[in-house]
């Protein structure tokens, strides 16, 4: 099912921001503890506004409430919302770098109906119209599944340091672009 994701505005930023904790909350449970989620939302499941000023974020809507969010980024950040950042967010080349996959977070009441998948999938047209060559991600354990289905290779296992000495296991992702394919 196509959900027909749509360029989110700088009005969705309260939406979003209520969304993200639901999402978390629930979905990252089975691989999570609790501490680890609330250490994580906000430095690191967070919005970031710069990439709703490049037009590269999406969101999903359902009877006008926005029930998923997701985007790319043809900046340098791999991860995390924008209160960690104090110095502005590079662009990266295309020709050499790979366009990243950012900040998804379905509502657990619409989960596995392939609301995660439509955005990926505008994302991955978006990029590909950008000619980048390849694409980057750091996933939750939670959403590696998401990104394995849809063709990308864990590349390195790594953990996330947060707060009060916790940590959170995450996992790069890669995906190449060849020339002229359809993905
Ligand atoms: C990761 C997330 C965005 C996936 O969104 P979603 O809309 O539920 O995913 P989709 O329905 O599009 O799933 C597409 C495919 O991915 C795989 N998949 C997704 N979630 C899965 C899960 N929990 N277990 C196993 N496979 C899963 C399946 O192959 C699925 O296809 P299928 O349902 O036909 O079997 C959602 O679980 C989420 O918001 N998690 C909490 C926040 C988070 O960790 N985000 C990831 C940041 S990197």
């Amino acid at each position: 099912m196509n959900w027909n994701p749509k360029l989110a505005q700088f009005t969705d930023i309260s939406a979003i921001q209520a969304l993200i904790p639901s999402s978390v909350l629930t979905l990252q449970a089975p691989y999570y503890s609790q501490a680890q989620m609330d250490a994580a939302l906000g430095p690191v499941f967070g919005v970031d506004r710069q990439l709703i000023h490049d037009g590269t974020y999406y969101v999903v809507e359902n009877d006008d409430r926005i029930i998923g969010c997701g985007g790319w980024s043809r900046r340098k950040t791999l991860f995390g919302g924008d209160q960690c950042r104090s110095s502005p967010d590079p662009e990266l080349n295309p020709a050499s770098e790979p366009a990243r996959i950012r900040a998804f977070f379905v509502h657990p009441d619409w989960a596995r109906r392939g609301v995660g998948r439509s955005i990926l999938l505008a994302c991955e047209a978006a990029i590909r119209a950008a000619r980048f060559h390849s694409i980057e991600l750091v996933a939750t354990l939670a959403g590696e599944p998401l990104y394995a289905s849809c063709g990308y290779a864990a590349t390195e296992r790594f953990n996330i340091d947060l707060n009060d000495g916790l940590r959170l296991p995450v996992v790069r992702m890669r995906k190449p672009i060849p020339p002229d394919s359809g993905l």
